[in-house]
């Protein structure tokens, strides 16, 4: 079996590998940490420069919008620069490659993501996009949700407003203090209920609900795994591979093909 060249112990990678290979069902949570290597710093990283007198709560906050939402979009808008040229790494492709794998072996791998950069989707993935995404405004009255190209043809210049109802538009993200969309979280909790294996990528697992989904698993008697180069101690994890996704992920899948 071949064995990662950064410091993980190969106990722990053949630990995993086994547990992954006798799993049906494995539920994947990935976090900012699946995109640092292309360059997206990750998201208690990213307030530097101008954005350096705000809390990364605070920005992405249902109450920072309503109090002064020219500074939230704004600040969005910049994210959005941030990430416009960014391509998916080695993580996400051996992401999209192991969830084909499994497919193929009769096997479920429901890969949910707290990443609105959408470099899973780009990379062939299919995601429960627990946060949204970042690729589309929503109306904050009616909900309705448009694709860029659509506010292109309309010819809206930020802030746009809704063309149904006149509320104003926004991104298509899940802010502190609003709820997650209910249909990728009923999947993402149906998958942590009966999974045999969750392998939590990338993420500092502080942000509820979607660390919760850690503890389902767990409690549903799941194995927990847990690929971050910074360990989180969080109590559920089984199994650590102390190193970065992109040069962990792609030992993993290929020990498991
Ligand atoms: P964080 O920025 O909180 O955590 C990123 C994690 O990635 C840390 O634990 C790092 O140690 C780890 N990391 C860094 N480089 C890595 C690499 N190359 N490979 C693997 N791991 C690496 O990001 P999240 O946990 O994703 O929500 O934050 C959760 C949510 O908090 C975000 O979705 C965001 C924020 O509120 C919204 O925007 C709604």
């Amino acid at each position: 079996m071949p064995t990662p060249h950064t410091l993980i112990d190969t106990t722990d990678f053949a630990a995993a590998v086994t547990t992954l290979r006798h799993a049906k069902r494995i539920a994947v949570l990935t976090g900012a940490g699946v995109s640092a290597e292309s360059g997206i710093p990750t998201f208690r990283d990213r307030l530097t420069g101008l954005w350096a007198r705000y809390q990364p709560e605070y920005l992405v906050s249902i109450a920072a919008f309503e109090r002064e939402p020219d500074v939230v979009l704004r600040w969005h808008n910049w994210w959005r620069e941030q990430i416009a040229d960014k391509q998916p790494n080695a993580a996400h492709h051996a992401l999209a490659q192991w969830q084909q794998q499994a497919q193929a072996a009769g096997k479920t791998l429901t890969l949910m993501s707290q990443n609105v950069d959408s470099l899973h989707e780009a990379a062939g993935a299919d995601v429960v996009k627990l946060h949204g995404t970042l690729a589309h405004e929503q109306c904050q009255n009616c909900g309705m949700v448009f694709e860029p190209s659509h506010i292109a043809r309309m010819h809206l210049a930020p802030p746009a407003t809704c063309p149904h109802c006149g509320g104003r538009l926004r991104p298509a993200i899940v802010w502190f203090g609003e709820m997650l969309p209910p249909e990728a979280w009923q999947r993402a909790e149906r998958a942590c209920q009966r999974c045999d294996v969750l392998v939590s990528i990338g993420t500092s697992s502080v942000v509820y609900p979607a660390a919760g989904l850690i503890d389902i698993a767990k409690h549903h008697g799941a194995t927990v795994i847990e690929i971050n180069p910074t360990p989180t101690q969080t109590p559920a994890v089984d199994i650590v591979l102390a190193g970065k996704a992109g040069e962990v992920l792609p030992l993993l899948v290929n020990a498991l093909d």
